[in-house]
């Protein structure tokens, strides 16, 4: 088992921990800054997720300026309902993330016709955060492997499957009981290993929730329509 970090925002991480992190690093696209970091980044073998035509056309040009193959994964977009607050779904048809998987053969041929540039190194999802029902990484492993054959059908040695959707949180202390990471890949477990998949899990922000506490302070409140707001 390894431990490694995943990072929206790049050069922080890059900067201050990298060098602690050497095992792993996974980033995302849709960033403005994305081709400067991505140069610094692709020497070091940062696996990065694939989400739309456009964050594709950058990891080309930063790994021609690299001179180095980037490791993607792509993020197909399973269409799967979480059961958590709309503002954490990350995975449905309407959501901002991922490729829609009807244009999953558009990016394997991108993949192909691109081999100095980019090595395809797994398929990866994310469909959301707070997930307290862990049978539905189950049904979305089953989808993903299911985009793992149809890949692997066509010539990529593929090895790893990035499974992302947070774990519940108990915010209210109540003594909810919620799943844990061991869960989710005992849920998970005997389909990774039917495939011969290197599986990696994002349980995000349940890791750290219940350690931290936001500090803020309200400078006003106002009226909009029906809207209490609370300015800070
Ligand atoms: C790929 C990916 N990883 C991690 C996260 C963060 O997950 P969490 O909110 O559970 O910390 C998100 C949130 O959108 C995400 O899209």
């Amino acid at each position: 088992m390894k431990c490694g970090l995943y990072g929206f925002i790049f050069i922080p991480i890059f900067g201050a921990l990298f060098l602690l992190f050497p095992l792993f690093l996974a980033c995302n696209g849709r960033r403005a800054f994305f081709l400067e970091d991505l140069v610094l980044a692709a020497p070091k073998g940062v696996f990065v997720n694939v989400d739309s035509e456009f964050d594709l056309d950058n990891i080309i040009s930063t790994a021609r300026i690299a001179g180095k193959k980037v490791n993607v994964l792509l993020r197909i977009n399973p269409d799967v309902d979480p059961q958590v607050h709309p503002y954490v779904a990350t995975g449905n048809k309407n959501s901002k993330f991922g490729i829609r998987n009807e244009k999953l053969q558009w990016f394997l041929d991108v993949v192909k016709a691109h081999p100095n540039e980019l090595k395809l190194v797994g398929a990866h999802c994310h469909f959301g955060s707070t997930i307290t029902k862990v049978g539905i990484f189950r049904d979305v492993a089953v989808l993903m492997a299911n985009y793992i054959d149809e890949i692997r059908a066509q010539g990529f040695e593929i090895s790893y499957l990035n499974i992302g959707g947070g774990l519940g949180i108990d915010y209210y202390h109540a003594g909810v009981v919620l799943p844990t990471p061991r869960d989710l890949i005992d849920t998970v477990r005997e389909l990774v290993l039917s495939r011969d998949l290197n599986l990696i899990i994002e349980p995000g922000r349940s890791l750290i929730a219940n350690t931290c506490c936001l500090v803020n302070q309200v400078t006003g409140v106002k009226t909009n329509g029906t809207k209490k707001i609370c300015c800070d």
